[in-house]
């Protein structure tokens, strides 16, 4: 029997750089509760909530760029879903650098990611302020809309406005620049209440974990208001901590501490930002820090710390329990991509960087010992479940990915993976779209009725559109992952992070 030789290298994506660049760039307008019209298809009439995205809106001051866009200026973009109708609004975070900044027309702080204010290594060298951004993710807590950036606290705003209330330390739960996470997970009742649960890092040579469990809803049974602290522990674990993102489950909070070395002297130097500073530990080992919830049946226990295989995570698809195995699914990374001190990050070369690549971890939780499996060897980023699946057993996965099977490239197709049998169902933005986070919203449970399948429900996703230079909100069905609709909309929204839908 003959096989056809497999190519030596897959060819490059079929997409124009240029297209791909073109999704960089400044927000100028604010835009506030504009109606859009579907281009294509409907918009469902069961579709009901808001869409919130977060990510850089501004990504040049006087003629300078950001060194990476990791460093742009927050922009909320809201999506509000009413009666099979859409309204867009978007504000920027009234940060206390983004006001500076709009006042001076020029960078005035040092970015994370290497951006750095103009005049040189003497003019950043020691200047240690932090720039909170605000930029990451937003999700709602409370009456209140928080706008997150993992390394000081979060920003307070106005759901419905979108109006910045200003930074919040959350009723005194956390002190003044506290670093609190950007990936807070929502438990949909593993204890029977709905949760937020969140972490922040304060590292060093040793690296503490809080652990945060906020209530989701009113509770007047049980005296608990929404946004309310429910419990918290702090652990203390060895070596310096780079941690993004975790992951839940009915008892365990789930943390993949990646072997990562920081050097803070070129910082300290102003030669290059923080985050520039971190590389990957030659020799080093991985950890999985698997923390007791104190909801959970191993509450008040020490932490467990098993080793981990190699590469390196920054997000987490889910995890579950399965008898004394706690199964983990996260987007791996052959190395660290690290942020070099010179290169502009628009004419990057794909092919030089790590492509994430989808891979499940089976701890064996008497041995310690664990197993690992290669999901999918597509380039993908951005993965979630079904929010009613967080942290619970879950048959499907919703992913950005690249265009072709395999190999390095922009994110420009949605894909649905079906974690058992590996089949898989692919909707493509290519050649002129590039696709953002994916949002998995659950069909609502009609009264009466047994809840909908897994699948049932739509993707959501902010599509660039390099032929219009503007951006696209997408709806997919998410069983099938064909198109519902297609709003073209009247705002060019860059590259975005993270964001959540809010049922209303
Ligand atoms: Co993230």
């Amino acid at each position: 029997m003959t096989v056809a030789p497999s190519p030596v290298s897959p060819q490059a994506g079929d997409y124009d750089r240029a297209d791909w660049a073109s999704g960089f760039r400044n927000v100028g307008v604010e835009l506030s509760d504009v109606t859009v019209e579907a281009s294509r298809g409907t918009i469902p009439a069961e579709l009901q909530g808001t869409l919130y995205r977060n990510g850089p809106g501004r990504l040049e001051r006087g003629g300078q760029w950001v060194h990476h866009p990791f460093d742009g200026d927050g922009m909320i973009t809201a999506l509000r879903f009413e009666d099979g109708a859409v309204r867009l609004s978007n504000r920027f975070i009234r940060t206390e650098g983004w006001l500076a900044e709009e006042k001076a027309g020029r960078f005035t702080y040092r970015g994370v990611f290497g951006t750095q204010k103009p005049g040189g290594p003497l003019a950043n060298a020691f200047d240690l302020r932090l720039k909170n951004i605000a930029n990451t993710h937003v999700v709602r807590l409370g009456d209140e809309l928080l706008a997150l950036w993992e390394a000081s606290s979060p920003h307070a705003l106005d759901p419905d406005s979108l109006e910045t209330r200003g930074v919040t330390l959350l009723d005194g739960v956390l002190k003044p620049g506290e670093a609190f996470s950007a990936h807070p997970r929502f438990d949909p009742g593993h204890h029977g209440q709905e949760r937020m649960v969140t972490f922040g890092v304060k590292t060093g040579p040793r690296s503490t974990v809080r652990l945060l469990e906020f209530a989701v809803k009113d509770d007047p049974a049980a005296g608990v208001k929404a946004g309310q602290l429910l419990s918290e522990r702090s652990d203390s674990f060895k070596g310096f901590a780079f941690l993004h993102d975790f992951a839940i489950t009915p008892n365990w909070a789930v943390f993949l501490q990646n072997a990562i070395a920081f050097n803070p002297l070129p910082y300290l130097l102003g030669r290059k930002g923080a985050a520039q500073c971190l590389a990957s530990k030659p020799g080093g080992q991985a950890q999985f820090w698997l923390i007791p919830r104190d909801s959970g049946a191993f509450a008040g226990q020490e932490p467990r710390i098993i080793p981990a295989p190699e590469g390196f995570v920054f997000h987490h698809l889910n995890a579950w329990e399965e008898r004394d195995e706690l199964v983990l699914t996260s987007i791996f990374y052959a190395d660290f991509p690290s942020i070099g001190p010179d290169t502009d990050f628009r004419s990057i070369d794909f092919d030089l960087i790590p492509e994430g690549l989808l891979e499940r971890c089976t701890i064996d939780l008497t041995s310690g010992t664990l197993r690992t499996e290669r999901l999918s060897e597509r380039c993908c980023e951005f993965a979630m479940v079904n929010p009613s699946r967080e942290g619970l057993a879950s048959r499907y996965g919703w992913m950005a990915v690249a265009e072709r099977e395999t190999g390095n490239d922009p994110l420009q197709a949605l894909k649905k993976l079906d974690l058992v049998s590996g089949e898989r169902r692919v909707w493509s933005a290519a050649p002129r779209g590039f696709v953002s986070e994916p949002v998995m919203v659950p069909r609502p449970a009609a009264a009466g009725a047994p809840a909908p399948a897994e699948d049932d429900g739509w993707v959501l996703c902010v599509v660039w559109n390099g032929a219009r230079c503007a951006s696209d909100l997408v709806i997919l069905d998410a069983a099938s992952m064909a198109e519902v609709a297609v709003l073209e909309l009247p705002l060019a929204i860059p590259y975005g992070l993270h964001g959540s839908f809010v049922p209303a």
